[in-house]
């Protein structure tokens, strides 16, 4: 072709995303986080955002840690912004143990391992365990994140059912009996034993016995994922499943909720040679998890009462809980009921029949209020009769204003509801 012939056109594009057919089999499923897509709308000032699950931070020794940054930086800075283990930092790993102390767990450092966070623990736990096809058995509700990672993997998510004292041991065992009679692998049980996210149930101790019976019954291993267990508002801290087992079960924690997410700090503790698999996986995906932030948080631990600041955080959510509470037990008409944690960040409320949460939710945020609309917290496509409220984030005030916008939003929803037949009229004074 000489210098002055036109270029070719260039072929016109017949899909929107020409990579799709690349793209591996497991990211088909992958759905985009309701949570996320929300964020955009949710952070609006003038929305009151009932939805995220942010932890507030506000509170934190904003000094001390940016003295204790910059003294790192300057006094240890090459070892601090370096490579380092795959495992983490042992005397974090030490500290680590005592902070799983207050839940009752006895455990030696070189069963932790360090992970960006909890999630990642997550990511590497799957990972290690999961081929296409195999069974986790999910509690239900359960934790948008967590079943994010399972489908990636290309789990098949049975989820079990909770009630008010949380997993319920005996359907756990038949679940495992159900899938194995077809023949089909069960991996691992999931469950948030304190506060649930997104149901903020919380497993009795009795429960938690009978579980770890029935795990041992029918060898199942569990993955207890506990994010925020010393984020107890009535009582305190409840023993953890892994203080009463050291073989069945995973733990992961994360300085996510009790410090600040965004140093990316969590954590699994493992049977000795499950870490060791935990170990390699951790080295293929990350090499080794931010040495700074493990540095940073060892001296946090070191130097400042983080048992005191904890309480500090409890005072502070104590106050959005109830005013959550109190403003959901003033606004919402009959029909509706919602749990009442004793922590964590989140009330699961479920609807009357004929309401639909995710059809809602446009409505809600014309009337300056967001929430997360149930279905994403199942595999199974339930939950479109649910939302997630969570209480961590804005003021007292503007929770209770939040919880009159959405009776608001519900009344008008029932009344459609009601005149297409959709619903049973509700008996009741404020039906
Ligand atoms: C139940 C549960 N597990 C794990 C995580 C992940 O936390 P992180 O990765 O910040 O430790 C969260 C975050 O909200 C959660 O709610």
């Amino acid at each position: 072709m000489g210098q002055l012939d036109p270029q070719p056109a260039p072929r016109r594009q017949t899909r929107l995303d020409r990579y799709h057919d690349l793209y591996a089999e497991r990211t088909k499923g992958l759905k985009a986080s309701a949570v996320r897509s929300l964020f955009a709308v949710a952070n609006r000032p003038e929305v009151v955002s009932l939805a995220g699950g942010m932890p507030n931070i506000a509170d934190l020794p904003l000094d001390f840690v940016a003295d204790t940054a910059a003294k790192l930086i300057r006094e240890r800075g090459p070892q601090a912004m370096q490579y380092n283990g795959a495992q983490g930092e042992d005397r974090l790993r030490e500290q680590i143990c005592e902070v799983m102390a207050v839940e009752q767990i006895q455990a030696n450092p070189d069963d932790v391992i360090l992970s960006c966070g909890s999630q990642q623990a997550l990511d590497l736990i799957t990972r290690t365990f999961i081929e296409p096809g195999d069974v986790i058995l999910a509690e239900a509700p359960s934790y948008v994140g967590a079943l994010n990672t399972f489908q990636a993997y290309q789990a098949h998510v049975v989820h079990v059912p909770t009630d008010d004292d949380g997993l319920i041991p005996e359907a756990v065992r038949q679940a495992v009996v159900a899938v194995r009679a077809t023949g089909r692998r069960v991996k691992f049980c999931y469950t948030i034993p304190n506060f649930c996210n997104p149901s903020g149930v919380t497993q009795t101790v009795a429960r938690r016995r009978e579980l770890l019976e029935v795990a041992d019954q029918t060898d199942l291993l569990l993955i207890e994922d506990n994010p925020y267990g010393l984020l107890c508002l009535d009582h305190g801290p409840l023993p953890a499943l892994r203080a009463f087992d050291h073989e069945r079960v995973i733990y992961l924690g994360s300085f996510s909720k009790t410090f600040a997410p965004g140093f990316r700090i969590g954590w699994a503790l493992a049977p000795h040679a499950v870490k060791e698999k935990l170990i390699l996986a951790q080295e293929a995906a990350t090499l080794c998890p931010p040495v700074f932030s493990q540095f940073l948080i060892s001296e946090y631990l070191a130097n400042w009462d983080w048992l005191g600041q904890i309480e500090t955080f409890r005072t502070m959510y104590r106050a959005r809980r109830q005013a959550l509470l109190d403003g959901l037990d003033e606004h919402m008409p009959g029909g509706l009921t919602w749990t009442r944690p004793g922590g964590g960040f989140f009330v699961w409320v479920t609807l009357p029949e004929g309401l639909d949460s995710q059809a809602m939710l446009a409505q809600a945020v014309t009337h300056r209020v967001a929430y997360v609309p149930g279905t994403g917290f199942y595999a199974d496509g339930l939950g479109t009769r649910n939302m997630r409220l969570s209480f961590c984030f804005p003021t007292p005030e503007d929770i209770f204003e939040g919880t009159r916008r959405l009776g608001d939003v519900v009344v008008d929803a029932l009344t459609v509801a009601r005149t297409f037949g959709l619903t049973a009229p509700t008996e009741g004074p404020d039906s």
